[in-house]
């Protein structure tokens, strides 16, 4: 059987427009909610093959959606780089802060391949067990972003460390986006050996970068990132997502090589119908906050959405992740509407 996710990703025309969600397996699932109560770390749930596979099984069981995404985080490549990676109770994820050439040189590429051995090992076990329709996801997340969190060490809104340090010391900054872009590129030619048939390159917060730091450090990596693995991987489609990156979605899509880009509500859809290339795939990009809240605004905004994406090669997805309070029955609303569209 023909696996719809990659017929629209190779510009066929298909029945219907295939789908997945962002954060598709997570805390709105009470058997997500069951199957992480019996890990006490993040980190370690998400190292534990069978659990990482089970939770990527979870959601295509009760939604058969056309994807389904790798159970992992995007914190593992700083992880498996030597950074000290940890996730708080209700506060999402802390590191400890790389800095400077100090903290630069206790990071390295050595062991990654050995320390993410259990996201390949999930990515083999899930691929054997999804239904023959389904396609399989892999991710990593951008340089610019992973690069956030190991400056100002935590989540935050702006990431003024970060931005600072990218302005103040081009060399540092530049240096440790070096690194993290070979890492990624690792990563995901691993995943993509291990059974990924698709990647997804998620730029959280390329929102925040501004002009120039833009262009360095979330689109030139993105192309280096997307050069690199289509030699390796000349068959396997990139999906990127620079995330807020408003009307520089058109320069990222012209500068970065990626088969498909997924939006959010930094554009609408009529702007991207009228401007990004016909040739690209795009996805997105329903506001996942409709998607928890108000069911008949959410259907009537999926409507719309399919209705201006009807004649191009289109995916359907949110723009960003669903939220924990998500009732599961709006979810499963929403996958119906998208089947009888
Ligand atoms: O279903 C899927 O989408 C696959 C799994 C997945 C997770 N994280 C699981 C997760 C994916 C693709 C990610 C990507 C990720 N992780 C991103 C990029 C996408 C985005 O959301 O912008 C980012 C920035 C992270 C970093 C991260 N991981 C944060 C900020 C947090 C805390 C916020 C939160 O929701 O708790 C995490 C934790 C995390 N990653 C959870 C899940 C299901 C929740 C933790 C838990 O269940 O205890």
């Amino acid at each position: 059987m023909k696996k719809r996710l990659l017929e629209c990703l190779s510009g066929k025309k298909i029945d219907r427009a295939p789908f997945w969600f962002m954060r598709q397996a997570g805390r709105y699932l009470p058997e997500y909610r069951e199957l992480r109560a019996k890990h006490k770390h993040f980190l370690e749930f998400c190292y534990t093959p069978d659990a990482a596979t089970e939770a990527t099984l979870q959601p295509i069981r009760r939604f058969g959606m056309d994807a389904a995404i790798i159970f992992s985080d995007i914190l593992v490549v700083p992880h498996a780089l030597g950074a000290e990676v940890t996730f708080e109770e209700g506060e999402g994820p802390r590191i400890n802060p790389i800095t400077d050439n100090y903290g630069l040189k206790s990071l390295s590429l050595d062991a990654l391949e050995e320390k993410l051995q259990p996201v390949y090992q999930a990515l083999r076990q899930t691929k054997a067990a999804l239904p023959e329709e389904t396609a399989l996801i892999g991710f990593a997340g951008a340089p610019w972003t992973l690069a956030c969190y190991m400056v100002d060490g935590r989540g935050t809104r702006k990431f003024d460390a970060t931005r600072k340090l990218a302005e103040q010391d081009g060399l540092f900054f530049g240096q440790l986006i070096n690194l993290l872009t070979r890492a990624v590129i690792r990563h995901l030619d691993l995943q993509a050996k291990a059974g990924a048939e698709v990647v997804q390159l998620f730029d959280s917060w390329a929102g925040i970068a501004s002009g120039e730091m833009y262009m360095n450090h979330v689109v030139e990596p993105a192309f280096r990132i997307i050069t690199e693995f289509k030699k390796l991987h000349p068959q396997v489609p990139v999906i990127a997502f620079p995330r807020q990156s408003g009307t520089k979605f058109l320069d990222y899509a012209r500068q970065t090589g990626a088969n498909a880009l997924s939006l959010d509500d930094s554009v609408t859809p009529a702007w991207a119908k009228m401007k990004l290339p016909p040739e690209l795939v795009i996805q997105g990009m329903l506001d996942q906050n409709l998607l928890a809240e108000n069911k008949a605004a959410m259907l009537a905004q999926a409507k719309e959405i399919l209705e201006t994406f009807a004649n191009r090669p289109f995916i359907f997805n949110l723009a960003h992740g669903i939220v924990p309070k998500t009732p599961v029955e709006h979810v499963s609303a929403l996958c119906d509407l998208i089947r009888q569209s």
